[in-house]
């Protein structure tokens, strides 16, 4: 049976900075953003917007009523969740209008965890053909202003529907993955911004992906030739483009122009979104199958995903017949038009006023915020959510 992703979709807020402004704020030459990073704007998340929003709101676009009856799964994978307890893909569900007779989980593993949710998903269609599972990948990433990772922030969230006979492209066995403890990146249960060793963190996800990727290669005899392309978890696009390179030394020129080229086109959503954490593999696989006009049915993608601290995985898709008219590329470039943007100052403003710890009831202004799904407020220490479509 082909199992793989039917449909796929993304959501980021509707504000961003350019990476020159900031680089200008905080005395930095701009060409270090824009081309040493690789990243031209970062998303700014508004106070009503959280991982739980972020997802619902990108599920909104991919799923029909069809799909709403069907899915009797939703996998959410973040990093930023909401609560130590209760699931967040508990608030996705009720906020889609999901069928009771559905299971609703949260994952962790870093900016791993989508694939983990993905390669379950999978095994659930494998036992339940006629499922479609929800697979939520969402994130707001913060380092916190004036740090080394501050460039590398973002927000936004992916969502797929996993389910046999896939329209856009299967998710193929084997693929191979790995663990090794390491503190290259993590975030403390005190702490609402990520604590990195930045240079390390480089070091860990290159030599990860060119051990994954030998491997994979000597397990499934495959060479370079038969990935068409390759895209990669990008927390800022010269990270992916290092690891990438790290395997082209000895390629032939083809490999390496044809590999190289479509780095370029997968890149794009990541340079102008930012750091989206779980969700940022599958924001560069959306922009390469968006974004291209040259990859065929039939094409075989590599995809190598890396959470730090760490857990790694490679592992292969093939694009489906058609999988073209399956994609919501014009809504997502126009939900990308449509942004923003905002000055540095105002920047810093909305990155401090995060709802603080414990506090009495709030009330936020979703009438500012574009999103249809928001976050109306906090009562009793419960969060308020609102899809405004349902108001
Ligand atoms: N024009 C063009 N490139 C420039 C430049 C300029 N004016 N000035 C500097 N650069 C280049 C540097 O040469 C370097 O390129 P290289 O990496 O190819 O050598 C790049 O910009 C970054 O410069 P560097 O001095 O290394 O930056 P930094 O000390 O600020 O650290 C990170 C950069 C990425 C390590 C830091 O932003 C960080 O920790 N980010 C978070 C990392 C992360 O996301 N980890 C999670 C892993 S999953």
């Amino acid at each position: 049976m082909k199992i793989g992703i039917d449909k796929i979709g993304f959501y980021t807020p509707a504000m961003y900075i350019d990476t020159g402004d900031l680089a200008e704020a905080r005395g930095v030459e701009p060409g270090k953003f824009k081309v040493g990073i690789g990243q031209e704007k970062m998303a700014v998340a508004p106070k009503t917007q959280d991982s739980v929003t972020l997802a619902a709101n990108a599920a909104l676009r991919i799923l029909t009523q069809d799909d709403i009856d069907k899915i009797d799964y939703v996998i959410f994978a973040t990093e930023t969740g909401v609560d130590h307890s209760k699931a967040a893909g508990i608030f996705a569900h009720d906020l889609l209008g999901l069928k009771k007779s559905a299971r609703s989980i949260e994952i962790k593993q870093a900016c791993y965890s989508a694939t983990a949710g993905i390669q379950i998903a999978k095994g659930h269609v494998a036992l339940n053909p006629d499922s479609r599972v929800l697979v939520l990948a969402s994130d707001i990433s913060r380092y916190g202003l004036n740090t080394g990772g501050e460039i590398t922030q973002g927000a936004g969230a992916v969502a797929m529907v996993i389910a046999r006979d896939p329209k856009l492209m299967t998710i193929e066995s084997p693929s191979v993955y790995q663990t090794d403890d390491a503190m290259d990146f993590w975030r403390p249960l005190y702490s609402d911004t990520a604590y990195v060793q930045g240079k390390f963190s480089v070091i860990q996800y290159i030599n990860f992906f060119k051990e994954l990727f030998a491997q994979y290669q000597e397990k499934t005899q495959t060479s370079l030739k038969d990935f068409e392309a390759l895209v990669f978890h990008t927390p800022y696009t010269k990270m992916g483009l290092k690891a990438l390179q790290a395997v082209l030394e000895d390629a032939d020129e083809a490999d390496k122009k044809r590999l190289l080229d479509y780095y370029e086109v997968a890149k794009h959503y990541n340079a102008i979104v930012g750091n989206i954490y779980t969700g940022s593999l599958y924001l560069n696989l959306i922009s390469l199958l968006e974004q291209n006009n040259s990859l065929e049915d039939g094409a075989t993608i590599g995809l190598f995903s890396y959470g730090s601290g760490s857990v790694g995985e490679f592992f292969t898709g093939v694009l489906q017949p058609d999988y073209r008219n399956h994609l919501l590329t014009e809504q997502h470039v126009q939900m990308l038009e449509d942004r923003k943007q905002i000055s540095i100052d105002r920047y810093e403003k909305v990155f401090m006023d995060t709802i603080p710890n414990g506090i009495g009831d709030i009330e936020l202004d979703i009438e500012a915020d574009p999103a249809p799904i928001c976050l109306a407020g906090i009562k009793d220490h419960m969060r308020q959510y609102v899809n405004k479509n349902h108001l």
